[in-house]
């Protein structure tokens, strides 16, 4: 394989991630993950993930290197995360890359985080083999969604198909994008305008007890792993709202592709007491339908509610957009219920849907280098040298 070999950078929020592309090969995607620190905290605390990236930068860019059987003297550009993101913590990255490119002469591209997430199919067709991480986790997934609805789909594809549409989805960022160009063409059509969507997870699963990260236990429960049972639990359960979905939202071209999850923390809140004093208040009849409840069914009630929600949106954008190929993105893409769901809706609308290996979903230090390379191949200027970091989406 040839092309420009490059280093990429992400620290925009927990985990520390040095990729190494050639063109479109992907030689390493090294990753430590601060999340252990944060689990006290029930979510990434900013100024501990800027501390751990501190520590983790160096270490985690020499790991790569090896990893990939490089030197710095034979990389050709340097990529860093730019933004979105938490600004602490993307300030390290930026000024490790900095760094690396003053010391080498190296040019150096500052990377938007979204384009990122979606650049990263580029090289996505190569890992069929575990990646290279130290930390990361609960990886190793398949390497495309294994839902009900994805039969006739490729296993794998050659780059992000466009025009498509991006459901990205973490514990940081909740956004529906098109794609017309990786590069020069995408636009941001609706966002959540409070909680993510893995933070919706991680707030409700504190609430009910689980812990940090929420989504992955949540899910174990809604599936009835966690009580031993395996009986899933019944989604139609709990009535739980499904945020900015009423028809005058979805007529508000504001709102239409918009998320709102803080309803959702307050109704599950609002739940959690109200199970809690019928359980106090012994059995009478009234409230024996509530106490019946399993932890299951709560649980996969509430996982509904978001997914419904974000399947919902991202197809509507399909429609409205005349788009038949969506993209999965982020960390909360491991979700079963959503991969299964959105493989099946994309199916009945007739959408094409891909969702890269778990590892790449997540955040990675390969996307970024995977988009740097696309922008040398294309012989786009390096970022100016004084170029900040953006902790906002726009
Ligand atoms: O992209 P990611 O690894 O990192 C950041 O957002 O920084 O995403 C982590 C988020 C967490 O909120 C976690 O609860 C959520 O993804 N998540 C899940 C699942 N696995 C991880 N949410 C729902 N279901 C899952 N199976
Ligand atoms: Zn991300």
């Amino acid at each position: 394989a040839d092309g420009p070999l490059v280093l990429g950078i992400e620290s925009s929020c927990d985990e520390t991630g040095v990729g190494i592309v050639r063109g479109r090969t992907l030689l390493t995607n090294t990753v430590a993950s601060s999340m252990d620190e944060h689990v006290r905290f029930g979510g990434v605390v900013p100024e501990v993930a800027s501390r751990a990236h501190v520590h983790a930068i160096g270490p985690t860019v020499d790991e790569a290197l090896t990893d990939a059987g490089v030197t710095l003297d034979d990389i050709d550009a340097i990529a860093v995360t730019a933004g979105p993101g938490l600004s602490g913590a993307l300030m390290v990255g930026v000024a490790a890359a900095k760094g690396l490119a003053a010391a080498t002469g190296l040019p150096l591209y500052g990377i938007n985080h979204l384009a990122a997430h979606i650049a990263v199919d580029l090289v996505a067709d190569d890992l069929q083999q575990p990646a290279t991480t130290s930390g990361a986790g609960d990886i190793g997934q398949p390497a495309t969604a294994s839902g009900p609805g994805d039969t006739g789909q490729p296993a794998t594809a050659s780059g992000p198909v466009t025009p498509s549409i991006a459901l990205l989805v973490s514990g940081g960022h909740t956004e529906i994008l098109r794609i017309g160009d990786l590069v020069d063409d995408i636009e941001l059509l609706g966002a959540t305008i409070d909680d993510a969507a893995g933070e919706a997870f991680d707030k409700t699963a504190r609430l009910l007890g689980l812990s940090y990260p929420g989504g992955p236990n949540i899910s174990k429960a809604a599936a009835g792993i966690l009580d031993g049972t395996g009986q899933p639990g019944d989604p139609a359960s709990v009535k739980f709202p499904r945020g900015l979905s009423t028809a005058k939202d979805l007529r508000d071209p504001a709102r239409r592709y918009s998320f709102s999850f803080s309803g959702l923390k307050t109704a599950a809140l609002r739940f959690v007491t109200a199970y809690e004093a019928a359980r106090a208040a012994g059995s009478p009849e009234t409230s024996r339908q509530l106490t019946d409840l399993r932890l299951a069914d709560v649980t996969a009630s509430f996982e509904t509610a978001v997914v419904d929600v974000l399947v919902t949106k991202t197809l509507l954008a399909c429609e409205d957009h005349g788009i038949d190929h969506v993209m999965l993105g982020g960390g909360v893409a491991a979700n079963r219920r959503l991969r299964e769901t959105l493989a099946e809706r994309c199916g009945e609308a007739g959408v094409t849907l891909r969702i890269p290996p778990l590892n790449l979903c997540t955040d990675n230090g390969a996307m970024v280098a995977a988009l740097g390379a696309e922008l040398v191949t294309r012989g786009l200027p390096p970022s100016p040298e004084d170029f900040a970091v953006f902790s906002s989406l726009e």
